[in-house]
């Protein structure tokens, strides 16, 4: 995102921000539990969500005892992320520019927010969290060989230009990209991990619904149509229902765990 505007992601990411809350993000929260348990996340830990979209996250993390915080630069996100955790200190914002002061965290996470496009955001986690404290990031993994690879294959239809970015936003997900970014950050203890991701949905209109209200959904839109979009997601999550089962799409996804060197 750093040569974008961050203000602009508000546009794609909140123009649906309650179908993305309530039909997207539940199906995301595999990852949330994996990674607080990962982290050890308990009581008294002060714990910030970057990128944190509608903050459920932030939500589970306070079921464990910790204390939340979250930013993202989608204001309607955030309204609903404040709703959620009304004790939480929610900020709109930039991630590449964290509004805390220096060693205000714990615990910093990340749920697929940061890109192999966004490495600045790496160094402002490193400078938020106290010496020792723990990062937990996730990125996707290998997107192709997933099971569950149709259900991202709508986001195709975006321009070129758009899909190129997208690549270049994964790549963090290679193997030894995200070990060199927070070792050259300054983070120790790196260790990646595979995180549990599997999105679950009722029938193929809810599951083309909750991909419409997602950025990279909106960036097809601007391309082909709500319409389209909708009508080509819809048909391909029909080759995947199953008689008496939920629509099931596990997708590779990685876990950066580390820490904040002590002096
Ligand atoms: C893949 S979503 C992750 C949301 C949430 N963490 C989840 O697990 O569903 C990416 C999020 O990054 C936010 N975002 C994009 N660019 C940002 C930036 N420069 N600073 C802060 N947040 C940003 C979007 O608004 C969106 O909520």
């Amino acid at each position: 995102m750093t040569d974008l505007d961050w203000t602009l992601v508000d546009e794609g990411w909140g123009r649906r921000a309650a179908d993305f809350a309530t039909l997207s993000e539940p199906a995301n929260c595999r990852e949330y539990v994996a990674v607080h348990h990962r982290l050890d996340v308990g009581d008294g830990d002060r714990l910030l969500d970057v990128a944190c979209g509608s903050g459920l996250a932030i939500e589970l993390a306070a079921a464990r005892g910790a204390l939340g915080a979250g930013i993202d630069a989608s204001p309607r996100l955030v309204a609903i992320a404040r709703d959620r955790n009304p004790d939480a200190d929610i900020q709109v914002g930039d991630m590449h520019a964290l509004h805390w002061a220096d060693a205000a965290f714990d615990v910093v996470t990340s749920f697929r927010g940061i890109w192999g496009t966004t490495p600045d955001a790496v160094r402002e986690i490193h400078r938020v969290l106290v010496p020792g404290g723990r990062v937990g990031i996730t990125v996707w993994g290998h997107i192709k060989v997933s099971p569950g690879a149709w259900a991202l294959a709508p986001f195709r239809m975006a321009a070129a230009a758009k899909i190129g970015n997208q690549a270049a936003m994964v790549s963090l997900g290679r193997p030894g990209a995200g070990e060199d970014l927070l070792a050259r950050c300054g983070f120790v203890d790196v260790r990646r991990i595979e995180v549990p991701f599997a999105w679950e949905f009722a029938d193929p209109d809810v599951f083309a619904r909750a991909l419409a209200s997602t950025g990279p959904a909106y960036e097809a839109i601007q391309n082909v149509g709500e319409r389209a979009f909708l009508d080509e997601a819809t048909r391909l999550a029909a080759e995947h229902v199953r008689d008496g089962l939920p629509l099931r799409a596990r997708i590779a996804a990685v876990g950066y765990l580390a820490r904040k060197a002590t002096p």
